[in-house]
């Protein structure tokens, strides 16, 4: 009889305590596979365009990208005018005048990219309170960076999980931490157009925005992968060479 009641108590505890597990942890991001992933993982150009067309157009209005300059999107296929014309459509500080006076220029192409707000009490005042981080290394810096940012972007709900209690001016996403996220949604189908004027969904925009952010946080991947698998082919090629001389140096000694 005891018993019983000893298994009801600890059934009952246990179903409390998982419940609020359920409640404020957050899901394991999706899993994709990406261009960049192995050790044979490689830049998707396009993609990465197309991600920094959605990060200009939705994203950079409250996300900074400040480790990028202008001259970065050479390596991704703009050309010099394009550059020119994607900078000067941004303002910095000019250089103080003669009688100290800070105007604003539009950015030249050796800028960084320009960020949304001043500073961080600016950003915060826009946004409830809550900062927008810096984008540049997002995907270096959570675990799983990638496939999180992909689950971020598409893993907005209206239908929260029963126990979450969603604050005001929160939105449900079980993937961000306690379940809730100072971001509105910022993707919905439509919102971009592409060059070949398609009208990309919202998980082809975060696939995008991924390749694009990807990018940013670690642009010298592919070189890096390159001397990787070159080092694997001299040793082998050394492996090689070492097993043949040591089969003719030791061929008399039985
Ligand atoms: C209206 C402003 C706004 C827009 C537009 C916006 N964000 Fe955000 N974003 C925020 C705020 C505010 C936060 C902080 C959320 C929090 O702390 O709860 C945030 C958080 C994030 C995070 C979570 C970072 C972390 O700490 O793990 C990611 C990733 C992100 N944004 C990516 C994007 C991308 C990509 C876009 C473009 C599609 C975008 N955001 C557009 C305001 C915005």
């Amino acid at each position: 009889m005891q018993n019983k009641i000893f298994k009801a108590i600890y059934v009952t505890i246990l179903a409390a305590v998982s419940n609020l597990a359920m409640a404020s942890s957050q899901l394991p991001p999706k899993q994709i596979e990406w261009s960049f992933d192995g050790i044979f993982g490689y830049f998707d150009k396009t993609a990465i365009q197309r991600g920094f067309k959605v990060y200009k157009e939705v994203c950079q209005t409250c996300h900074s990208l400040k480790y990028t300059s202008y001259l970065d999107l050479k390596k991704i296929g703009f050309s010099k005018d394009e550059i020119k014309a994607i900078a000067s459509e941004s303002q910095v500080d000019a250089a103080p005048n003669e009688e100290e006076v800070v105007k604003k220029r539009p950015a030249e192409i050796t800028d960084m990219f320009v960020p949304a707000y001043p500073n961080e009490q600016a950003a915060r005042s826009a946004n409830n309170g809550a900062l927008p981080p810096d984008l540049s290394l997002i995907v270096k810096a959570r675990p799983d960076g990638a496939n999180y940012l992909y689950s971020i972007l598409t893993g907005y709900s209206n239908h929260p999980h029963a126990n979450v209690v969603i604050d005001p001016g929160m939105y449900y996403n079980p993937y961000f931490a306690n379940q809730q996220i100072a971001m509105p949604p910022p993707l919905s189908q439509g919102l971009v157009t592409y060059d070949n004027n398609e009208s990309p969904s919202i998980e082809q925009m975060s696939k995008d925005l991924v390749h694009f952010l990807h990018w940013t946080a670690e642009p010298e991947m592919e070189a890096r992968k390159l001397m990787g698998i070159k080092v694997l082919l001299y040793l082998i090629a050394f492996t090689a060479i070492f097993y043949i001389a040591k089969k003719r140096i030791w061929k008399n000694v039985k």
